[in-house]
């Protein structure tokens, strides 16, 4: 049994998130409502073999413990380097499994042929999977990608997929033309688990797309039959989003939960510019009368210190 199919069923995902889910937010996670796997930011095959590696290495930092259900994830376009990634991967020994991103809708990398533009490529698509399981033979190898690139192919390409050997497979239920800007899909991802139990029963499907809650998740498995459910900007409203009990922070508590954040962000000495913590103020400081107010002073903060001196002088109720 490889990682991915002894996970209880069903489990839960925090979706690779870029300049979210690094180390640092990861800890967060981990220590306040955790899910059952974690996934790095997308990592660079290009960036790790060349002159910017130390910078790329940053996002393959990882705290103590988390190796056991930490995956990592690599995008690019050449086989070679991505069995040389694979090959680090295995070797550093601080991941469960390597992850492909073919599903990134940014457009200049799609552009490139990578992420998302290899959806449809089945030629390289196929010599990419290879390569990562040369490279890792010892690691489960997934694939994350959405149902089609310019239309929905769901058959064509994730029929063509369950045939690689994958241990598990990510649905996110849009296309990349559609960005976020439709609600996923789900009927689609549906087909995918119905795909599956025809083509390759033992790969693990994962759907992923617009849930907001562990609730929401556990029906969209019953009614999907997918193994289990990625939740990515979901935990932007809730932090606890991966609870199985309903927490209910007070903004004392929400607050707390920030300071960590930032501790943590120190601790780690991230090369990442301040500015990039100050998208999930919102995470925290919501949900009570002032808390826009608060907000927007934050939001002019420029260091921890500057944080932390807002929070101490910040009035706050007693419940949200
Ligand atoms: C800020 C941000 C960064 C993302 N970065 C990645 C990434 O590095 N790798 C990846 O496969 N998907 C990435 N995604 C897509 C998410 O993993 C997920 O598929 C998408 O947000 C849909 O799930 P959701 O509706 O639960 O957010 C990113 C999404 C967001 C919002």
């Amino acid at each position: 049994m490889n990682f991915w199919q002894q996970l209880k069923r069903p489990f839960f995902v925090l979706a690779p998130m870029d300049d979210v889910t690094d180390v640092v937010f990861r800890q967060l996670v981990a220590e306040v409502a955790p899910p059952d796997v974690f996934m790095t930011e997308f990592v660079s095959i290009d960036g790790l073999q060349s002159a910017g590696r130390e910078r790329t290495l940053e996002r393959l930092r990882v705290f103590p413990g988390e190796s056991a259900n930490l995956i990592a994830q690599i995008w690019g376009n050449d086989p070679e380097k991505y069995e040389l990634t694979a090959r680090e991967i295995a070797a550093s020994g601080n991941f469960a499994g390597i992850d492909i991103n073919m599903g990134c809708p940014e457009r200049g990398i799609v552009a490139r042929g990578c992420c998302g533009g290899l959806i449809g490529n089945y030629e390289l698509a196929g010599e990419i999977i290879a390569a990562v399981k040369r490279g890792a033979p010892g690691l489960p190898v997934s694939v994350k990608t959405r149902v089609g690139l310019n239309a929905i192919i769901t058959e064509e390409w994730t029929g063509w997929l369950l045939q690689q050997n994958l241990a598990a497979l990510t649905i996110h239920g849009r296309t990349v033309r559609e960005m976020s800007k439709v609600p996923a899909h789900w009927d689609e991802i549906s087909k995918v688990v119905k795909l599956r139990d025809q083509l390759a029963p033992h790969t693990v499907i994962i759907g992923n797309g617009d849930v907001l809650s562990r609730a929401q998740g556990e029906q969209l498995a019953t009614q999907t039959g997918v193994d289990a459910v990625m939740i990515g900007r979901g935990i932007f409203h809730d932090i606890d989003v991966f609870s199985s009990e309903h927490i209910e922070r007070t903004p004392e508590e929400r607050i707390a939960v920030l300071l960590r954040h930032v501790e943590l962000y120190e601790q780690w000495g991230s090369t990442k510019h301040f500015q990039v913590l100050k998208k999930f103020f919102k995470i925290y400081v919501a949900g009570w009368p002032n808390a826009a107010e608060l907000r927007a002073q934050l939001m002019d903060a420029t260091t921890p210190a500057e944080v932390r001196t807002i929070l101490a002088q910040a009035q706050l109720p007693a419940a949200v």
